[in-house]
Order: structure tokens, then C-alpha cells, then sequence
């Protein structure tokens, strides 16, 4: 389906040119987020009034949410330079003590995906982060060598959409840690006016909190929809965003009034139909919705906690009233059990 490529990180070309032609350069233009921004604020202020480098920063958060576009606000904020890169793309202690060393004083790092960084290039990382070198082997065998290699005073600014992934001894090197939530559809309605004016689409109040209300509270999710609905507006009527067009456009989306898309809803059903409400681990959820265990972790799962529709015990997902409610339901069904791919599981411990 459509959407689940915008929810997911593995963007295409035209995808991350849309994205970047659409991120706001300041924490005035960045709407939502008010805690995250915040206590980014104070510690920009901090840094210049101490004329200090920026402390390391971690930000967390489901894709589409502004990770990305943060980490460039910061720099721009703080008035520094920005250099990106991603931890499955440095793939050896040299990729790391290449880029670490191209960095002048101040200079912020950005690392997407920090949690795909390998072992060996993380315990690198360590020293850096700390006390500004890296101890790089030269030579092999018996002539092999240290060299340490003392770098400027640099910001890290790691990206992840999986912190339970990555090590604690990586985690407490970050001076500032923020995970972002999913937006209000008030502060993604204010999302969708800014990118309508930049993209020069005629939009009303309604039509955009409708966008708003069914973009899973996902800003890139919310721009995505507005392009889509521009398109259907300029097709199907006269080229105005309205409350109806909207509906009218992202019915053709199967994202529901709740902004539940078709897996959201696949997963729930699951859930109550096959289960019957019964505890389920993520490896029997995969199997039974046909989606990977990561994706569902990752981007299902949380909008769905988030929204009150599932829960997470240490035995496994359930099903809260709300989703009764959502399916007509008095009760769960009965459902006879099956062994599952746990129980199968279980047996090999
Ligand atoms: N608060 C916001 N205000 C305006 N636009 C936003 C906001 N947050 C995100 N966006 C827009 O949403 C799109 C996706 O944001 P971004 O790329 O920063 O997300 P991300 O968290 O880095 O996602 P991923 O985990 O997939 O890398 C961008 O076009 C960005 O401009
Ligand atoms: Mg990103």
C-alpha cells in the first residue's frame, strides 16, 4: 500500500528530495514537539553563552517524525556546520576516523540510524565522544601499531528510530536525549499550512485538520497526503483543499477517520480475531500479519500503544477496550488455541 512507504526509513530518491524541500531551518518554524524543543533551546543557549562546543544529543522517535530535520536545526541554531552520515554506511574504524577527522572545532556529526553502527566502529566512537581521539591500528601482525589521532572538539547528533537497540555504554555518552512523539493534529494541521504555502496549494482550516487527523501524527506522513490531495483536487474538483476533497482524497488511501491505515487495523484485528485477546509475541504477530517483526516494532506498534489500542505486558501484545469499541465488540471472542510460532519456539530453549 502507499502509505506504508512514507512510514517506513527506506525513502526513495524523489521521497527525500520532497522531505528536505519541505524542512524547516528554525525551532520557530518547527510546530509541535514544545518539550523536545525546549530543553534544545536551553542547551544551545548554554552552550553559547558559555562559548562551548554543543554536548552530544540523541534523538529518538518513529520514522517521519523530525529527526532529520532537528539535527539541521541545531546546527543552524547553534551556528555551526553540519556533516552527515549513517551508521550502516561506516563500515570500518577507518570510514569513522576519516569523517571524525574532516570535522573542525564545533562542527556537529550527524549519525542516522545510529543503532546500525557495528560493534567494533561503536567502541571506536567511545573515545571520541568522550575525550576527543581515537586510537586507530596501523600495520598487521607483529609490526602492528597504535596511532592516536586527536580530533576538534565536535557535536554527535545520533538519529534512531530503535533506542532499545542501542548499548547503554553508547547511550550514556549523549549529554541530551529526546524521543519524539506522535503530533496533535493541531500542531500537524499548522505542519500542513507551512507546506501548502511553500507548495502553492489552496487549502481551508478543515481540509487541513482533516489531512492532519488521518496522518497517523506523522508530519511526513501529513505533507505526503497534502501532495496526494492537491493532486485529487486539481483533478476531481476545482483545485481547493476543502474538508470534503480531503476525505474524498485519502478515502482512496484506506487511512480511516481514527487515521488508522490498513496494517493498524490488520494488526487489531489479529489481535482480537485469531488470538482472541490473548497475550502475543512480535515474532506470531509478524507471521500473522504478514509484516516484518522490525516495522511492526518500530512503526505499528507505537502509534498503536500511543493511541490506546494496544498493550505491551511481558507476555505480549493485548488488545485494550478501546479496540473492542473500534469493532463493534461487547467481549473477546473465543478462539481456539493454536500452537503458535512461540509455543513452537519454546520448545528449542
Ligand atoms: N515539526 C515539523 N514541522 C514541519 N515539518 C516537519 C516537522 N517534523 C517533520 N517535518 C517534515 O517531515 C518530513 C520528515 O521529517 P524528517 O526527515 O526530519 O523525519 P525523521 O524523523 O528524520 O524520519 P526517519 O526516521 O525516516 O529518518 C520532512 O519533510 C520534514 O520537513
Ligand atoms: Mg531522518
Amino acid at each position: 500500500m502507499e502509505t506504508e512507504r512514507f512510514i517506513t526509513s527506506s525513502l526513495n530518491k524523489k521521497d527525500i528530495e520532497f522531505d528536505g524541500s519541505l524542512r524547516p531551518t528554525a525551532f520557530t518554524s518547527f510546530p509541535g514537539q514544545v518539550k523536545v524543543k525546549e530543553r534544545l533551546q536551553l542547551f544551545i543557549d548554554a552552550s553559547k553563552k558559555r562559548e562551548d562546543t554543543l554536548g552530544h544529543i540523541l534523538l529518538s522517535g518513529p520514522p517521519g517524525l523530525g529527526k532529520t530535520t532537528l539535527a539541521y536545526i541545531i546546527a543552524n541554531e547553534r551556528g555551526t556546520k553540519i556533516k552527515t552520515s549513517s551508521g550502516p554506511v561506516i563500515e570500518k574504524p577507518g570510514d569513522l576516523a576519516g569523517l571524525l577527522s574532516s570535522l573542525e572545532k564545533g562542527d556537529v556529526l550527524f549519525i542516522d540510524e545510529i543503532h546500525r553502527l557495528n560493534t567494533v566502529v561503536e567502541e571506536y566512537l567511545y573515545s571520541a565522544m568522550e575525550d576527543f581521539f581515537i586510537d586507530i591500528m596501523v600495520e598487521q601482525g607483529p609490526g602492528a601499531r597504535a596511532i592516536r589521532l586527536n580530533l576538534e572538539h565536535f557535536t554527535l547528533i545520533g538519529a534512531t528510530t530503535r533506542s532499545g537497540l542501542l548499548s547503554s555504554p553508547l547511550r550514556s555518552r549523549f549529554a541530551l536525549s529526546c524521543r519524539l512523539d506522535y503530533y496533535y493534529p493541531e500542531d500537524l494541521q499548522k505542519i500542513i499550512f507551512r507546506s501548502a504555502k511553500i507548495l502553492k496549494i489552496k487549502i481551508d482550516d478543515e481540509g487541513a485538520l482533516e489531512i492532519a487527523r488521518r496522518s497517523r501524527g506523522t508530519p511526513r506522513i501529513a505533507n505526503h497526503l497534502l501532495s496526494w490531495s492537491r493532486d485529487y483536487a486539481q483533478v476531481r474538483a476545482n483545485g481547493k483543499i476543502d474538508r470534503e476533497v480531503a476525505s474524498a482524497a485519502l478515502e482512496m488511501f484506506d487511512i480511516d477517520k481514527d487515521g488508522l491505515d490498513e496494517m493498524d487495523n490488520r494488526i487489531l484485528e489479529a489481535l482480537v480475531h485469531k488470538f482472541g485477546g490473548r497475550p502475543v509475541g512480535i515474532k506470531t504477530l509478524a507471521v500473522a500479519v504478514g509484516e516484518e517483526e522490525g516495522t511492526i516494532e518500530e512503526v505499528y506498534e507505537p502509534f498503536l500503544i500511543q493511541e490506546g489500542y494496544i498493550q505491551r505486558t511481558p507476555q505480549g501484545r493485548i488488545v485494550t477496550k478501546k479496540t473492542l469499541d473500534r469493532l463493534g465488540l461487547d467481549s473477546l471472542p473465543e478462539v481456539k488455541r493454536r500452537k503458535s510460532a512461540d509455543d513452537r519456539q519454546m520448545k528449542f530453549l
